[in-house]
């Protein structure tokens, strides 16, 4: 079955190069991203998570927790996270799970036949802390994901989590963001106190609340 955008991220238990853990029991209350890689030693995925590793101050402080997957072993993932170190001048410091019988991969339709039979295509779930499924994203395996983008989108959803707003293209944070189309202008002045510029009657700004 596949996964929807707002469905409760599946639950599992699993070994990683961090211990073993049980998911939602990992992730807590807060949000979290899970994204596999097609396989360990292969050359964009130690770019992928040597970015992620350097980049993790910033999820933290949006409190988000990161965690990779591939369908090798836990030993072929600590045999290679020496590479990812050396490779990117950082320590790994998030978990990569061991998903050797494709237990999670499956659960979560990472393997893409089409693509390949055995391997995860690069896959990114961001999860709230509800454990709700807010974002999916799938990219080819010869395709490096941006991870400035997944903290870009985080941000995004962070806000319109909280706020009757939406975010226009290329939005980032700061950036006015768009009051919802099923909020009437004047609830939308007495909302956004920071003000509202109507573009169109359905296309309307307001300084971006949470600033
Ligand atoms: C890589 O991670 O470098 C990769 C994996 C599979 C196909 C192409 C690239």
């Amino acid at each position: 079955m596949s996964l929807r955008l707002g469905d409760i991220a599946p639950d599992f238990s699993a070994e990683t190069t961090q211990g073993h853990i049980n998911f939602h029991e990992w992730l807590g209350d807060s949000w979290g991203m899970l994204f596999s890689h097609p396989a360990d030693f292969t050359p964009v995925c130690t770019t992928e998570l040597g970015k992620t590793a350097l980049l993790k101050g910033d999820f933290d402080k949006k409190g988000v927790k990161v965690i990779a997957i591939s369908v090798d072993s836990l030993e072929s993932h600590n045999r290679w996270v020496p590479d990812i170190e050396g490779v990117n001048g950082v320590k790994m410091n998030f978990p990569i799970i061991a998903d050797p019988d494709k237990t999670v991969a499956e659960m979560y339709d990472m393997i893409h036949p089409n693509s390949s039979e055995k391997a995860t295509v690069r896959s990114v779930f961001i999860i709230g802390p509800d454990k709700r499924i807010k974002l999916m994203l799938t990219y080819p395996a010869s395709t490096g994901r941006n991870f400035q983008e997944l903290l870009r989108v985080i941000d995004s959803l962070q806000l319109t989590a909280q706020y009757a707003v939406a975010t226009p293209a290329d939005w980032k944070d700061g950036d006015d963001a768009i009051v919802l189309p099923s909020i009437s202008t004047a609830d939308a002045i007495e909302k956004f106190p920071k003000g509202v510029r109507e573009v169109k009657p359905y296309l309307r700004y307001t300084p971006q609340p949470n600033k």
